[in-house]
């Protein structure tokens, strides 16, 4: 038996991925750009084992057997082992030739909790697609192979900056993720999840997406007229680490997302009342500041993505916990990166309002950009046991 265990990151698109021309292949209707969240925050494990002793492929998430049948992951299975038989290489002809012929057992899970809302599918395809080609030792681009899992994935294999060029070929091959800059590029900037109290489910994006594209006019002149020039907005604010031109096309960029959403008929909503206090918060704050120093962005869902630099976080967490008490469940409020408390002063207290929303946040992950996905050597942290089935904590 042979066992391959890899982590792949989260991402958080800054321009967003929203609608494909199509759906078959998962090619958008306009490019993309996200930053690459760190894996000691939030990341998805995955082990994959393949032996002659299996009958069929197999797969469990977060603890639970899936249908293998899923068509997303039948093409993500299906093209790797493409790839692996049509770029083997002579060293390890004989052990990848013999394993392309057993079945696979697959396990995976996340390290942060799926009823968060966070989107995981992204982490999860790019970790699938990553630890299937290493198991195959096939080497070199495989975001063509994570997009036809999740759209968004594609991005989550590579750290860092990331743009999903959309490509014009029918096939897709040129319909890839590319890296803008490393995640060591802005060793300032960070990332505060705010997560917040869910209701209820939400539309999917897949479906969602599909609805929009069908029915928004804004959607249409979004991708057309909108995105190109932003893209490149967006890549010069990165390079040359501008954060008041990154924050402020981040925020419309995110705005302009949902004013699609409520464009689309029946309308789609995400966003929530908290979104909405946190929305006017940031406002409000960089108001104060006279410059943009922070920014938000949401996506298919209410959580907030606050972007910001080192020097800002312990004020703006400290003033986040101060507009949204924390309802203490036993859980920590801050988890990730220290935060050390601070005093806000009279003047910022009064610009930010003196509307309270208890419990409105459940708790804030704080995170910097990180790296792709990559490969763990640490047979310890092997999701799948000598007999092929997941260990009990997997
Ligand atoms: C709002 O990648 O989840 O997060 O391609 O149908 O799997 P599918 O959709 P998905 O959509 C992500 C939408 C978004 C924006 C983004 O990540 O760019």
């Amino acid at each position: 038996m042979k066992v391959v265990t890899c982590t792949a990151p989260v991402n958080i698109a800054v321009i967003k991925y929203w609608g494909k021309r199509n759906e078959e292949l998962i090619l958008p209707i306009n490019s993309s750009l996200s930053v690459t969240l760190h894996q000691d925050q939030l990341k998805t494990t995955t082990s994959i084992a393949a032996s002659r002793d299996f009958a069929e492929d197999r797969i469990w998430l977060n603890g639970k057997e899936e249908n293998i049948q899923h068509p997303r992951l039948q093409t993500c299975l299906r093209e790797v082992r493409r790839l692996a038989r049509k770029r083997r290489n002579d060293a390890e002809e004989d052990t990848v030739s013999r394993i392309l012929n057993y079945k696979v057992h697959i396990c995976s899970v996340n390290n942060f909790p799926t009823a968060a809302g966070l989107a995981s599918s992204a982490a999860g395809y790019a970790c699938l697609v990553y630890t299937l080609a290493k198991l195959y030792s096939v080497e070199g681009e495989l975001s063509e192979i994570a997009r036809q899992g999740s759209g968004s994935a594609c991005r989550s294999m590579y750290g860092g900056f990331v743009q999903w060029v959309m490509g014009e070929m029918e096939d897709g091959r040129d319909s890839l993720a590319q890296q803008v800059e490393a995640e060591t590029h802005w060793p300032e900037l960070r990332i505060l999840v705010l997560v917040a109290s869910a209701e209820k489910k939400h539309v999917g994006s897949t479906s969602g997406m599909q609805t929009s594209v069908q029915t928004s006019p804004l959607l249409k002149f979004r991708a057309e007229s909108v995105v190109p020039e932003r893209m490149k907005d967006m890549i010069e604010a990165i390079k040359k680490k501008d954060f008041e031109a990154f924050g402020q096309l981040t925020m419309k960029d995110s705005n302009q997302f949902h004013a699609t959403c409520l464009d689309t008929y029946p309308p789609i909503f995400y966003l929530n009342r908290v979104s909405q206090e946190i929305i006017s918060l940031v406002h409000r704050y960089n108001a104060h500041y006279g410059r943009t120093k922070v920014a938000y962005s949401f996506d298919a869902g209410p959580n907030a993505v606050i972007f910001t630099l080192e020097p800002t976080v312990d004020e703006f967490v400290e003033l986040v916990t101060c507009c949204f008490p924390p309802e203490s469940n036993g859980d920590p409020f801050l988890k990730g990166l220290p935060v050390n408390p601070t005093s806000l002063s009279q003047d910022l207290l009064s610009a930010a309002g003196s509307d309270q929303c208890p419990g409105g946040v459940r708790y804030i992950i704080v995170t910097q950009p990180g790296p792709g996905p990559s490969q763990s050597q640490d047979l310890s942290l092997d999701l799948l046991g000598s007999d092929g089935l997941p260990k009990r904590s997997a």
